[in-house]
């Protein structure tokens, strides 16, 4: 079971009912658990999407897409069945938020589906989660099963003529199927690659029908956002940013740990006040803002509020809110070599320059960090992940590229220090890092 924290800076929203027993259906509903759904079902459509629009929520997956504009994009008439689709999926390093939403508040995630479907005149539900996540799946079968036997979800929800059903199931473990056209495919139980875009899912998605998938905490804020008012809401964060969001704080951090802080929180004292500084009281090297896909940025880059604009403007992305700390004890080569090893093996293979660049430069970084470098390979490396960016078919090429490009060019002379044969400068015991 993994152990809450907390700050006094957060503002509890998403996270309010994690550790009160919420998975259980009398508590859920005791904490005001489905009213919100039930005001969507008397409001209708255009009120929720309205509602959405006016909150500023973004999308917490990654791209930050506005969850308002994304369900207004749905046609209202279609020959083919809607669906919303949760992505569950969670599998991108640093980030370890949407297991709790499922762990302490399943059925946050169950009402902010419905909501989803009212709002775009779905019938079918499907909430997905990562294949590792499967001891998860139990506790969203028995909240969905509590759902229908008391009449939150079927045929006739709150007992009105809506209807709104939905499907539980995990993925075989593949990063690649967090990307939402291969999630699609493989609920739809083919292999997980992705799909060509356009057309994108709001108009052909799962099984060709309208889609909407949202990432699980966007889904689970959705009750909160109706329950305490769109304005409300967007006044929590910053601008064009609204409400909080689940940080995962990790690495070299003295306090690691998901907190909810307001959109637009300042990264530098998320680290030194919420997270304790960094670890040992040792130097700060670096720091990941969103999840590894996110380059990385220097000490005096982080002075900056986490929100979508401002770590954007930093020359990175705030992408799934995971913050990896890495103190000055830490060989970036090594690093990198990491990152790029986690992308060469989830890359599904499908197109060239992510299945071969990948190779490429995990090989390339490998040979490096163990000593056999030589001078022309920091180039090639640049060159390899350039070549790769904007070229792939889907953003996982982009995914690898952009951190390893960010780890030349910030941290060239590391890597200069690790030709000609040296060891490593940061080995530990006058080891080699990684053999
Ligand atoms: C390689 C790759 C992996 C992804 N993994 C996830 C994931 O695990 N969870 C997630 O919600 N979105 C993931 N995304 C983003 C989804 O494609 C999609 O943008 C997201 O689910 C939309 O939800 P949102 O609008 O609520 O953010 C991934 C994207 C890519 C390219
Ligand atoms: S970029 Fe290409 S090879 Fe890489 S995961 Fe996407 S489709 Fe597959």
């Amino acid at each position: 079971m993994p152990r809450l924290v907390s700050h006094p800076d957060e503002v509890k929203i998403v996270s309010r009912r994690f550790g009160q027993g919420a998975a259980e259906m009398d508590r859920y509903l005791e904490l005001g658990g489905y009213q919100s759904a039930k005001k969507c079902l008397e409001q209708g459509p255009d009120w929720i999407i309205a509602e959405m629009k006016a909150s500023g929520l973004r999308g917490r997956g990654g791209a930050g897409f506005p969850t308002g504009m994304k369900w207004s994009f749905v046609p209202k008439q279609s020959d083919k069945p809607k669906f919303v689709v949760v992505n569950g999926d969670e599998s991108e390093p640093g980030t370890c938020k949407d297991h709790l939403i499922f762990l302490h508040d399943p059925h946050s995630v169950i009402e902010g589906a419905i909501i989803a479907g009212l709002a775009i005149g779905a019938k079918q539900g499907f909430i997905y989660l990562r294949g590792e996540y499967r001891y998860l799946l139990k506790i969203m079968e028995k909240a969905v099963a509590e759902a229908y036997a008391h009449g939150f979800l079927g045929s006739h929800i709150f007992g009105s003529d809506t209807e709104f059903q939905i499907i539980t199931q995990t993925g075989a473990g593949a990063y690649e199927v967090g990307e939402e056209s291969a999630l699609m495919e493989s609920v739809e139980g083919k292999r997980g690659v992705p799909r060509i875009k356009p057309p994108f899912p709001a108009l052909v998605g799962l099984y060709g029908g309208p889609t909407v998938i949202n990432n699980a905490e966007t889904i689970a804020t959705v009750p909160h956002v109706i329950a305490m008012g769109a304005a409300a809401y967007a006044a929590v964060g910053s601008e064009r940013n609204g409400g909080t969001r689940l940080f995962s704080l990790s690495g070299h951090v003295e306090r690691p740990g998901v907190y909810e802080l307001p959109m637009g929180y300042n990264l530098k004292k998320m680290i030194y006040e919420v997270g304790g500084g960094v670890r040992g009281g040792r130097g700060l090297k670096a720091v990941i803002p969103g999840g590894c896909s996110t380059p990385v940025l220097l000490p005096e880059e982080i002075d900056i509020g986490m929100d979508y604009d401002q770590v954007a403007k930093a020359g990175s992305m705030l992408g799934s809110g995971g913050v990896v700390v890495i103190d000055d004890q830490t060989c970036i080569v090594e690093f990198a070599m990491r990152t790029i090893s986690f992308y060469q093996h989830e890359s599904c293979g499908w197109c060239i320059p992510c299945r071969e660049g990948t190779d490429w430069l995990k090989k390339t970084l490998t040979r490096f960090h163990a000593g056999f470098g030589e001078a022309k390979d920091i180039d090639n490396i640049q060159h390899i992940a350039e070549n790769m960016a904007g070229r792939t078919f889907c953003p996982l090429g982009d995914a690898a590229a952009g951190p390893i490009l960010g780890f030349v060019k910030k941290f060239r002379k590391e890597f200069e220090e690790h030709l000609e044969g040296k060891p490593c400068p940061f080995a530990r015991h006058g080891e080699p890092a990684v053999v």
